[in-house]
């Protein structure tokens, strides 16, 4: 079965709704009405709303930057996956490592979120990615492997079909460094495997995106590997054209 490329863009804490709006509006004009590639936006949750109107009738989905794993209740600040359902968001990004590293989220926390985030039928993100301290210690495909499998440790089979994962090496998250290809793709055949023994089968399909400096210049080496099936990308999906360029290049490479 050829891959199903995924290009989303997490936009982090950046854009006024109004801001959003614009944003939306040119990706849909450039990239909304192709159905080769899966595409989706996760802009702040202020901007939700505006973004859904804005992304209604094209084929770009709506995601998430975070939640709450309990369905509703005394947690002043959070929202939970029926909330962000409210809005038609699909998808919702998980265990992000700058939540990992400034909120103190552990992996049996991500695990929670994910499986309520299944649970209410959206499709989560999890986040996995070694420190550079990691990488040169020579920890990186057992940093990775326990986050993939306490992350989803617990997740039935059948609802693997659901389930992203994004590869994203701490050192490259806008910094301007990216994996080499084949450092990339080492990594997701590691994950590939992993997710092999949780769901047999089934584990073969898991869309595994890379993100960390993903940009126009370097997306169609990355995205060639074996096991590379996307994006997540940062600073490259604030603008319309440069996130349509990407969604473009995969789009032909599914050709
Ligand atoms: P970047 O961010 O593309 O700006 O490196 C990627 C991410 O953190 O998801």
């Amino acid at each position: 079965m050829a891959k199903r490329y995924l290009i989303a863009g997490n936009w982090k804490m950046n854009k006024t709704s109004g801001e959003a709006k614009a944003l939306v509006e040119g990706i849909v004009a450039a990239v909304g009405k192709q159905t080769s590639v899966d595409v989706a936006v996760c802009p702040t949750f202020t901007s939700l709303e505006t973004a859904s109107k804005a992304l209604a009738g094209s084929s770009v989905k709506l995601g998430a930057q975070n939640m709450y794993p309990k369905p509703s209740g005394a947690y002043t600040g959070e929202i939970s996956a029926d909330m962000l359902l409210d809005f038609g968001c699909t998808y919702v990004v998980l265990g992000h490592s700058e939540r990992r590293e400034y909120f103190k989220e552990t992996d049996e926390f991500i695990n929670e979120k994910v499986k309520s985030a299944l649970s209410a039928g959206m499709k989560p993100i999890l986040c996995v990615g070694e420190t550079l301290e990691q990488r040169e210690g020579g920890s990186t495909i057992d940093v990775v492997s326990k986050q993939v499998l306490g992350g989803l440790k617990d997740v039935p089979a059948s609802q693997a079909e659901n389930v992203v994962v994004a590869y994203e090496p701490v050192w490259a998250i806008g910094t301007g460094k990216t994996a080499t290809p084949a450092m990339a793709q080492e990594v997701h055949a590691e994950i590939r495997k992993n997710l092999v023994s949780l769901f047999e089968e089934a584990g073969n399909n898991i869309q595994i995106l890379y993100g960390g400096s993903m940009k126009p210049e370097n997306a169609e080496a990355l995205l060639k590997e074996k096991d590379i099936d996307g994006g997540l990308i940062g600073g490259a999906s604030l603008k319309a054209d440069s996130f349509a360029s990407l969604v473009n290049t995969a789009i032909s490479l599914s050709k």
